[in-house]
């Protein structure tokens, strides 16, 4: 303001001229704000005002890092960051891991298009999520929070988001694309969405090729990979699609589109998926019908408002499983997991394997089923993995390779081919890893020969894929070596606080010269 007070007066009276319609829709905006804060003040709407000045709080700190340039990029591109694992050690005690990932991106997208102000609790605070959050308060939602798990979503109800002043960057997260690109087919405005190096290489075909049957406009780049633009304004209708491949992030992408698009939508998957876009669906009182594996949505209903509590996300919960498994001498308790039937394989697979995991006080909490998981160590046998619990487990498959490893026998794998367009290609990422240990891995197209046996310690690369490097930070619990992991700044996409944990579990790993 006082540099355009101490500039050329003629100057911006030609630029205000030349540019009348843009500027008079940044004043409008800005007069209906001032009008908003001004009743308000006048109303004595408390809650109303928390929006504003919390909004106004992550707008400034967000200004900050644009100035400082850490804006996104902490620690997303920031590649060097490197684990230290030492070898041996066993685990013990009660921990409780960061709320579920994909919970916690529903909660924020469902949230706010209800009616209404939703609690969400045991939030997820990793970037992924906050990703999401981040895109919604871009696109005009009032978010507090996250704080200690925390957040409060104003929701602005099913047709209420209002245009983003520039592309809504995603980060890392595929989720947050896929599911978000559903939505924004059906707003009256267009969009943009990108993400960092690793998104920027995932296929979104598998989401703008059914959104373009129901009637939308999306243009990708070359490849089908981001960024995606999404025109606005278009009438989607509903269909029936097919899945060709198990995907939960195709399948939700479909029914946010079907809460829009003239008559029924359904999706029918070749394989179950995870189902909590349907559950969370409910719980905001919209009508999903599930019949097998098909789900389907009309448009014409609304959200309400609700309490969300996120259970303990076990995907994250995976890499203690595992590594109390086969660390010989350990006794864990995981609280208040997660065990939807949509994403307990990795229990089911480490039980086959001859794991011994018990689950304890279960229970329901809003919609989603909850335990406390024990694991002891067991010892560990080769498997064939039974192609059914693929999808079940699809996120696990990098900690369940280590797993293989230190088991004895071989393990083998067939029918995930979807790993190999995850945040890495998984297969490869794990198989050049293993060996790089000495284990005897073998990726095959469609998944990996594993054979266990003792291994050393070595270097390893994440190649920025949180996941991985989690995976090998347990391995050298089985190692007779250190493993130094490079590549392990996007751990915090998911799991923000996992070398605490391992410190008090008993898992020795740490960032290098820390
Ligand atoms: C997710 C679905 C899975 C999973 C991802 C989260 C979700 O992807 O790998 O981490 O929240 O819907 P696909 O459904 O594409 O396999």
């Amino acid at each position: 303001f006082t540099r355009i007070a101490g500039s050329d007066p003629v100057m911006w009276h030609d630029i205000f001229l030349a540019n009348r319609e843009a500027v008079l829709r940044t004043l409008d905006v800005f007069r209906d704000d001032l009008d908003a804060l001004r009743e308000a003040v006048d109303t004595g709407d408390g809650h109303q005002l928390l929006g504003v000045f919390t909004r106004a709080r992550v707008a400034r700190e967000h200004f900050s890092k644009i100035l400082a340039r850490r804006a996104y990029v902490d620690a997303m591109h920031n590649n060097d960051l490197i684990y230290l694992a030492q070898p041996g050690g066993s685990l013990s005690g009660t921990i409780r891991v960061p709320g579920d990932k994909s919970i916690s991106h529903r909660s924020i997208m469902l949230g706010s298009l209800a009616e209404g102000t939703t609690e969400v609790e045991g939030f997820l605070e990793g970037e992924d999520a906050l990703a999401t959050i981040q895109a919604f308060r871009d696109m005009g939602v009032v978010i507090e929070g996250p704080q200690n798990g925390r957040v409060t979503v104003h929701g602005v109800g099913l047709h209420g988001l209002k245009a983003p002043p520039g592309p809504i960057y995603l980060g890392n997260s595929g989720t947050s694309m896929r599911l978000l690109s559903g939505l924004l087919a059906a707003q009256p405005f267009d969009s943009t969405l990108t993400g960092d190096a690793s998104l920027s290489k995932r296929p979104m075909n598998r989401v703008a090729k059914p959104l373009r049957e129901m009637g939308a406009v999306i243009e990708t780049g070359p490849e089908g990979r981001p960024p995606m633009t999404i025109r606005g304004g278009q009438r989607l209708t509903g269909m029936h699609y097919d899945m060709p491949m198990a995907s939960a992030q195709v399948k939700s992408c479909l029914l946010l589109a079907g809460l829009y698009a003239a008559g029924e939508t359904s999706v029918t998957e070749p394989a179950p998926t995870r189902d909590h876009t349907e559950r969370m669906l409910r719980g905001f009182g919209y009508p999903v019908e599930v019949e097998g594996s098909t789900a389907k949505v009309e448009s014409g209903h609304k959200l309400s408002a609700t309490h969300i509590e996120v259970p303990a996300d076990i995907s994250s919960a995976a890499f203690f499983l595992v590594a109390a498994s086969f660390a010989e001498g350990s006794e864990l308790v995981l609280q208040h997991v997660g065990i939807n039937p949509t994403r307990v394989g990795v229990i089911e697979i480490l039980r086959l394997m001859g794991g011994d995991l018990s689950l304890e006080n279960q229970r329901e909490v809003g919609g989603e089923p909850v335990a406390d998981i024990r694991v002891r160590s067991a010892r560990l046998k080769g498997i064939d993995i039974p192609e059914d619990l693929v999808p079940l487990a699809i996120d696990e498959f990098p900690v369940l390779f280590v797993a293989a490893a230190c088991a004895e026998g071989r393990t083998v794998l067939r029918g995930a081919e979807e790993l190999r367009v995850k945040e890495s290609d998984r297969i490869q990422v794990m198989a050049d890893g293993l060996k790089a240990l000495g284990v005897k891995a073998e990726p095959t197209p469609d998944g990996i020969v594993i054979e266990g046996g003792a291994f050393g310690g070595g270097e390893v690369w994440a190649h920025g894929d949180h996941r991985i490097a989690m995976s090998f930070s347990v391995a050298s619990l089985c190692a007779s070596g250190p493993i130094r992991i490079h590549d392990c700044a996007n751990v915090a996409t998911s799991f923000p606080n996992f070398l605490a944990l391992c410190a008090q579990t008993g898992i020795r790993v740490a960032v290098e010269n820390n």
